[in-house]
C-alpha cells in the first residue's frame, strides 16, 4: 500500500501593512484610494471581492516573506534542520536570475539554527507563475511516495508580491505573503490523494518580462482562461479519481457531492467564486438538481444562437450571474468555499501563495467553530498563468483541527496596520520617503533584507 502523505501544519505570513480599498461596514462610503482612482468602493468590495492589499515593507521581498514563514513552521512544531530533506521555494517574483530564493532563504535560517545546520537540505526554486506551488507540492509527494524520505520531512514555501503598475485596472488585486507547508508521512492535517489533474495551453494572458518589476495583463482573457483550464484540470482529476475507485458517485449524484471543503487560486474572491460556479454547472448538467436550476433561471444560451462571440460571451456571464443568486448555488458556496475566500479578501492576491493562504484560513475558520471535518475530502484548485491548472484531492485527518487552531491566521490579518496613498506609492515605486524614514513599521523580530551591494547581491539578518 503506498504512504500516507500530506500537509502536516501550515504557516501563513502576511505583511503587517495594507491599503484599504473599501470599508466593509460602509461600503458606500469612498476611500483615499478608491477617490485617487475615481472609482466606486463598491466595485472593490462587491465587484471583485477585495476590501484591502497587503503591501511589503521596504525591508522585505519574497525571500523574506518565505524566511518569516518557514521559521515560524519550524519554531511552532520544533523541527531540527537535519530532518529536513528539502526546503522548496515557488514564486514568480524571485530576487536573481540564478541564485534561488531557497538559496537566500537556506542563508537566513542558518543565521537561527547554526552554520552547516541544513547542509544536507536540498532547495530550488520553482516557477509557473501562481500555479508552482502545485508543481512544488507534487515533487514532495512523488518523493515520499516513490520511499525515498527515510523519515525526513520537506517544507514546501511559496512566496510572491502582486504588483501591477499604479492606476492600472489590475492595481486592486495586488497583494503580498507566504505560505509554508510541513510535508510528511501520516500528517496531522491533510492526507492527499495520489491523483492529480492537468491541464496547460501556452497562452498570453498575464506574463512579466524579465526588465519589469510589474505584470502585463490582459484582464479579461486570462479570466475565460482561467476557467477553462481550471475545467481541464478538473475534469483530469474526475477522470483519474474515477479509474482509481477513489470516488464513486452513484446514479442522480455529482463528483462534487463527494468533495467538502475547496480551495482554489484566488487573484481575486469574485473569480474563484466564479470558478465554483462553472464547475458546479459542469459537474451537475443532466443531474435533476440542474433541470430544477434551469427552471428557476431558464435555459442556458447557445453559441449558435448569437451572431457574435461577445454577445454569446456577456449572454453567459449574465446566465452565470443569476446561477450564482439562486439558493442552491449559494448553499455550497457557503457551505465549502466562502470561508477560505476571507484571507485574500483582507490580503489581496498573493499569487503562488494564495491558495493555500486560503486553505489555511477554511481550515482555521471551521475547526474554531466546530465544524467536524476528520474523514471529509477536500479538494484544491491552483492556476497559473501562461497558463496551467492543477487540481488535487485530499482527506482531512483526525487531528485537524487541534493544528488548525493554532494557525493564527485570523489574529495575523488582525495585527496590521493601513498605509497612507502616498506611503503606498512610495512603497510600489520603491522611492526614498520624503521625510527620510527607512520604513513605516518597525520590524518585529523577524528576518530583514538589510542591503543590496551594487553588484546586487542582497544581505539578510534577523531583527530581534
Ligand atoms: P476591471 O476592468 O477594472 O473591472 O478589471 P470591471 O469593470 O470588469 O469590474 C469588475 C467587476 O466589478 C464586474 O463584475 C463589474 O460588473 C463589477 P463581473 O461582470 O466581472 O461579474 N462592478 C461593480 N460591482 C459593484 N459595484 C460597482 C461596480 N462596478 C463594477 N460599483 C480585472 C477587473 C479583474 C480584469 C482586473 O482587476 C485585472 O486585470 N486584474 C488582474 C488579472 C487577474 O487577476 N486575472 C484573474 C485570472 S488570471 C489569474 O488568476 C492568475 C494571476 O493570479 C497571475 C498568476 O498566475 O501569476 C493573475
Amino acid at each position: 500500500m503506498r504512504t500516507k502523505v500530506g500537509i502536516d501544519d501550515i504557516a501563513v505570513y502576511i505583511p503587517r501593512l495594507y491599503v484599504e480599498l473599501a470599508d466593509e461596514n460602509r461600503p458606500e462610503k469612498p476611500t483615499e484610494f478608491s477617490m485617487a482612482r475615481k472609482s466606486d468602493p463598491s466595485k472593490y468590495l462587491h465587484g471583485i471581492g477585495i476590501a484591502k492589499m497587503s503591501i511589503p515593507d521596504t525591508y522585505q521581498d519574497s525571500a523574506v516573506l518565505a524566511a518569516n514563514a518557514i521559521f515560524e513552521l519550524m519554531e511552532r512544531n520544533n523541527v531540527q534542520p537535519s530532518s529536513l530533506a528539502r526546503i522548496d521555494i515557488a514564486t514568480e517574483t524571485g530576487v536573481d536570475e540564478s541564485k534561488p530564493v531557497a538559496a537566500y532563504v537556506h542563508g537566513m535560517l542558518e543565521q537561527k539554527y547554526g552554520k552547516g545546520s541544513l547542509n544536507r537540505t536540498s532547495g530550488v526554486e520553482y516557477k509557473f507563475a501562481c500555479v508552482s506551488i502545485a508543481d512544488a507540492l507534487e515533487s514532495s509527494l512523488d518523493w515520499a511516495w516513490a520511499g525515498r524520505s527515510n523519515g525526513r520531512s520537506s517544507i514546501i514555501c511559496a512566496t510572491d508580491i502582486a504588483r501591477y503598475p499604479l492606476t492600472s485596472p489590475g492595481e486592486p488585486t495586488q497583494g503580498a505573503g507566504a505560505v509554508a507547508l510541513l510535508v510528511e508521512e501520516d500528517p496531522r492535517l491533510l492526507a492527499i490523494d495520489p491523483v492529480i489533474g492537468t491541464h496547460m495551453e501556452d497562452e498570453d494572458d498575464f506574463w512579466r518580462p524579465l526588465f519589469s518589476t510589474t505584470a502585463v495583463v490582459h484582464g479579461k482573457h486570462s479570466e475565460r482562461c482561467y476557467l477553462r483550464a481550471m475545467e481541464g484540470a478538473v475534469d483530469n482529476w474526475a477522470e483519474q479519481a474515477i479509474a482509481s475507485g477513489i470516488i464513486n458517485a452513484g446514479p442522480g449524484e455529482s463528483l462534487v457531492d463527494h468533495i467538502g471543503p475547496m480551495s482554489f487560486h484566488v487573484p481575486y474572491p469574485k473569480m474563484a467564486e466564479k470558478a465554483f460556479a462553472y464547475l458546479l454547472r459542469h459537474f451537475w448538467r443532466g443531474l435533476p438538481r440542474w433541470k430544477a436550476v434551469v427552471g428557476e433561471i431558464s435555459d442556458e444560451p447557445k453559441a449558435d444562437g448569437y451572431k457574435k462571440r461577445e454577445e454569446f460571451e456577456k449572454a453567459e456571464a449574465d446566465y452565470m450571474k443569476r446561477f450564482m443568486e439562486t439558493h442552491e448555488f449559494q448553499a455550497e458556496y457557503l457551505d465549502k468555499v466562502a470561508d477560505g475566500l476571507v484571507h485574500a479578501k483582507e490580503s489581496g492576491n498573493s499569487y503562488s501563495a494564495s491558495e493555500k493562504s486560503c486553505l489555511s484560513m477554511l481550515l482555521e475558520t471551521k475547526a474554531m467553530r466546530g465544524t467536524d471535518l476528520a474523514g471529509k475530502r477536500g479538494g484544491s484548485g491552483n492556476y497559473g498563468s501562461g497558463c496551467k491548472a492543477k487540481a488535487s484531492s485530499w482527506t482531512v485527518q483526525e487531528g485537524w483541527a487541534t493544528c488548525a487552531k493554532k494557525f493564527g491566521h485570523a489574529e495575523k490579518l488582525r495585527h496590521r496596520r493601513p498605509v497612507s496613498l502616498a506611503e503606498y506609492e512610495i512603497l510600489h515605486e520603491g522611492k526614498p520617503f520624503p521625510d527620510g524614514r527607512k520604513f513605516v513599521a518597525e520590524p518585529e523580530s523577524e528576518f530583514v533584507l538589510v542591503d543590496v551591494t551594487s553588484q546586487g547581491y542582497r544581505h539578510y539578518r534577523f531583527a530581534d
